[in-house]
């Protein structure tokens, strides 16, 4: 007897949750700013989907646990079933977005070492930035963060090699982490142009949302030079 599935349906992605495993379903829709800007392009949904699947099957071969088990079709990984933890995890290896509030460096210009930020998913607050004292009164521990921070940082170390070698500067990202049901901490949700900031190595072109948020040109035509450039990335 398997029992009826659990449907969560966000802004870019639908979960189907069976059991313990997920069907993650990338949608074609684009959405910035909480949402408030909106688009979609057809394909946009499989190009987020193999993305990920690539870059979640080369961070596996480097050893980090993530919660990918096989691509079901164009649109959808299957995955394990994670207990999130309610925060996003941004990694900074270049001066760009929100960090711009907040540093008086030039944009674009490269950061002596990296900076992981944490942002507590709440739309009601607008997902705010916090730091591991806030997290505690959501229940999230100082080793839990710690931890989360250490995993974070190694995933910018793969994922930065990995996309230098196709001509892709890995400017910043977002990851977030759930509980597995052994209660190890694994890598969760996508890593597309969506979560990412991809520039062109040579132009400082931006080949991710970037392009949607701010009108700077064919936002298809970038996702697809990504994926284009991602599907040469050695694993
Ligand atoms: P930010 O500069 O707007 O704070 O974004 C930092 C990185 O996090 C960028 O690569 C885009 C990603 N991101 C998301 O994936 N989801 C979000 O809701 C936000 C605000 C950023
Ligand atoms: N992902 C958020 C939204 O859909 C914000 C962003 O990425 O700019 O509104």
């Amino acid at each position: 007897m398997t029992s009826e599935p659990i449907i969560y349906e966000g802004k870019a992605k639908i979960m189907k949750i069976i059991g313990d495993i997920a069907e993650m379903t990338f949608k074609d829709s684009l959405t910035a700013f909480n949402g408030k800007k909106r688009s979609s392009f057809d394909g946009k949904g499989a190009i987020n989907a193999e993305i990920s699947y690539i870059l979640f099957k080369l961070l596996e071969k480097h050893g980090v646990n993530t919660h990918l088990l096989s691509r079901k079709d164009e649109k959808t990984l299957v995955v394990k079933k994670l207990e999130m933890i309610p925060l996003e995890v941004v990694v900074r290896n270049y001066v760009a977005g929100s960090l711009r509030r907040r540093v008086l460096l030039e944009e674009k210009s490269k950061l002596p070492f990296p900076i992981v930020e944490l942002y507590y998913k709440n739309d009601e607050l607008g997902d705010p930035m916090i730091n591991s004292y806030h997290a505690r009164l959501y229940g999230i521990s100082e080793d839990t963060i710690s931890e989360i921070e250490d995993k974070a940082l190694r995933v910018n170390e793969i994922l930065t090699k990995a996309l230098e070698s196709v001509g892709i500067i890995l400017a910043d990202f977002k990851l977030e982490f759930g509980y597995y049901k052994d209660g190890k901490i694994i890598l969760g949700d996508e890593i597309s142009p969506d979560t990412c900031r991809f520039w062109d190595k040579e132009t400082m072109r931006s080949l991710d949302k970037d392009v949607f948020r701010f009108d700077l040109g064919d936002v298809r035509k970038a996702y697809l030079e990504a994926l284009e450039r991602i599907r040469n990335v050695k694993i």
